[in-house]
């Protein structure tokens, strides 16, 4: 197979990252001999038809997806023909496992049989982590190595080339409802465009904000979108925890418009002109007229007053985090806290309550890897866009899932990434 190739021998890369307040796609070349994307277009629109990652209204969704294409197509000045898209919602669920496999069960009789490791065996290894048992109606979306073990020697991030006579392996995978993701790929490729891979929105972001480091010493990112916050814990250099919250930055716009009187869009455009997540950290003096309707009352509030609705929102936000940072089981603190990506981190003052209510390290994760048109490209809203563009460079991911048909698919296209360096 020819990856997306507009016959300037380039290398693109596409992400289609589709959010129940924005879609956003983004059209990039990867850099040859180095590990970087340069960013050729980019577009975002406001979503239609989607929400908390399932579909609500086909047509729409497809109507919208058309006129994003269109306008990166436009900006890139080149066709896409391939993409990468985003995937979250309820329906995603994620476990650790292992697996482990004899090395030498080959030997010829008497002769000793360790030989060193090869990637075949590894993948045996990943494959039989995979083998568990799960309803019909969901599959494997990930399968993400954390370590291995050769017989007695532990914690083994690359075991190629060791000899053994024990290979064991630990994953985390994530799983996720066919449907769901069979209905996202067919809106896709309704528009002539061939779907390469899935990735779980917050592996994309992960993948364009943190660093090794981070990865290592362990850290937390949270992507706040409109309608979910995306949680990946990783320790050790690899996922050790995910999970998806089902609420987003639009609670806040809806406790503004509840409480206000106002309409969602007033509200929205007042949260991100006035809130600010530390209510403290905003002035009592400093007021704003509210919306009114002719003939109605002049009402005004201070950016106190309406902080205080927002501040109560985002600690219910981040207690759900600590939770899910639990669950993670790690003995040791996460030495990198905490990185905030998606369009909800870009609320003022959001690291400073986060760091108190957390008691971490926080800061907001701003995509790197990226070049050109970098104004766009830095914000955390576009944290997983760029992320998925990334994708086919960086992830160290074993399995996609082989029900929607993108498996050999993407792997032939991940094989010829790899290739190119
Ligand atoms: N400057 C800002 N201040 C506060 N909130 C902001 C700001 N900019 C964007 N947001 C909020 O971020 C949210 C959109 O974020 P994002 O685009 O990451 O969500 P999404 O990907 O569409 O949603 P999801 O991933 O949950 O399906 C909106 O609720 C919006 O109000
Ligand atoms: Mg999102």
């Amino acid at each position: 197979m020819r990856p997306i190739s507009n016959g300037q021998e380039r290398q693109l890369t596409v992400g289609i990252d589709i959010g129940s307040s924005k879609i956003c796609c983004a059209i990039g070349s990867i850099m040859p001999g180095s590990d970087r994307v340069k960013l050729l277009g980019i577009s975002s629109m406001p979503s239609m038809g989607f929400r908390k990652g399932s579909i609500s209204h086909r047509n729409q969704l497809i109507e919208q997806l058309e006129k994003v294409l269109f306008e990166a197509e436009t900006m890139a000045n080149t066709k896409v023909n391939n993409a990468i898209l985003s995937v979250t919602g309820e329906h995603i669920r994620c476990l650790n496992t292992q697996a482990a496999a004899a090395l030498n069960r080959n030997r010829a009789n008497g002769v000793s049989g360790d030989r060193p490791i090869v990637k075949t065996d590894i993948d045996q290894v990943l494959d039989l982590a995979q083998a568990i048992s799960l309803p019909p109606d969901r599959d494997i979306l990930h399968t993400l190595p954390q370590e291995y073990s050769v017989d007695t020697l532990k914690e083994i991030s690359n075991p190629l080339g060791l000899t053994g006579r024990r290979l064991e392996g630990r994953v985390h995978l994530v799983t996720a409802a066919i449907s769901s993701m069979k209905n996202l790929v067919d809106c896709v490729e309704e528009l002539g465009i061939k779907v390469n891979g899935l990735v779980f929105q917050p592996l994309a972001s992960a993948i364009a904000t943190l660093k090794n480091d981070e990865m290592q010493l362990g850290v937390t990112l949270a992507e706040i979108g409109s309608s979910t916050t995306n949680i990946v814990v990783y320790h050790g250099g690899a996922v050790r925890h995910s999970a998806v919250i089902p609420i987003g930055s639009a609670s806040i716009t809806n406790d503004i418009a509840v409480m206000l009187q106002i309409s969602i869009e007033e509200a929205e455009n007042i949260k991100i002109k006035y809130a600010s997540a530390k209510a403290s950290l905003s002035s009592p003096k400093l007021e704003f007229d509210l919306p009114s309707e002719n003939g109605d009352l002049k009402r005004s509030i201070s950016e106190h007053e309406l902080s205080r609705y927002v501040e109560a929102r985002m600690q219910e936000i981040f207690q759900l985090i600590i939770n899910e940072i639990s669950r993670a089981d790690i003995k040791e603190s996460l030495t990198y806290g905490l990185v905030l990506s998606g369009g909800g981190a870009q609320l003022s003052n959001i690291s400073a309550l986060a760091g108190d209510l957390m008691g971490m390290r926080v800061r907001i994760g701003t995509p790197t890897h990226i070049e050109g048109i970098t104004d766009v490209a830095d914000l955390p809203i576009h944290a997983t866009t760029m992320g998925l563009l990334l994708w086919p460079i960086w992830a160290d991911d074993f399995a996609q899932s082989t029900h929607i048909g993108v498996k050999t698919y993407f792997q032939k296209f991940k094989q010829f990434i790899q290739g190119f360096f």
